[in-house]
C-alpha cells in the first residue's frame, strides 16, 4: 500500500504522524528516509503524541537511541546517521529493541536498509519548499 500526503506546515506533519500512530502494534518498525531538516524528528513527535507519550522528543544524535516510555506503546527512536556497518548496528541493541514489544522508529534509515524487517512501514519525506513537504508512506 502506498499513501501520499502533502504537509503544509510543521503541525500538519505532526498530525499526519499522529494519525499513522493509530495503526501501530507491538513490534512495529517505522523507517524514516529524507535529508537533514525535512522533518523526520517532527514526524517522531507526532507518533509519540499519538501514543500518548508525555515527555520531550529530541534527535538522538549523540546517544543513537532515545527511549520514550510509558505511553500506549514504548518508543525507541534511533538516529542511524553514524551507523556504517552491521557491528555498529548490533551494538546499538537495535535487534533486541525490535523484539521487545515497543515501536522502533529510525531516522537515516538509508544507512540500515538491509536490516529493516519485511513489514517495516517506510516513510519518505521530501522538501517541496520552506514549509511544504511530501510524505510518502509505503507498507
Ligand atoms: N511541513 C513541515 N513539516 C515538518 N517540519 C517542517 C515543515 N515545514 C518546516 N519545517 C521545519 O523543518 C525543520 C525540521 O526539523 P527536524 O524535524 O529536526 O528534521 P530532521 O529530523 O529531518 O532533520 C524544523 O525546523 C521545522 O520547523
Ligand atoms: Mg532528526
Amino acid at each position: 500500500m502506498r499513501e501520499e500526503f502533502v504537509s503544509n506546515c510543521e503541525k500538519d506533519t505532526i498530525s499526519f504522524a499522529k494519525s499513522l500512530s493509530k495503526s501501530l502494534t507491538p513490534g512495529s518498525v517505522i523507517s524514516l528516509f529524507g535529508d537533514l531538516g525535512v522533518g523526520k524528528t517532527h514526524f517522531v513527535k507526532g507518533i509519540a503524541e499519538g501514543l500518548e507519550y508525555r515527555g520531550d522528543v529530541t534527535s538522538p544524535t549523540f546517544n543513537i537511541v532515545n527511549e520514550y516510555l510509558g505511553g500506549k506503546l514504548n518508543i525507541y527512536h534511533f538516529d542511524m546517521y553514524r551507523i556504517t556497518g552491521w557491528d555498529d548496528l548490533y551494538s546499538t541493541g537495535y535487534f533486541e529493541y525490535i523484539e521487545n514489544g515497543g515501536v522502533v522508529i529510525t531516522e537515516w534509515s538509508e544507512n540500515i536498509e538491509g536490516a529493516l524487517p519485511a513489514d517495516t512501514i517506510k516513510v519518505t519525506i521530501t522538501r517541496i519548499d520552506d514549509t511544504k513537504r511530501k510524505i510518502v508512506v509505503e507498507r
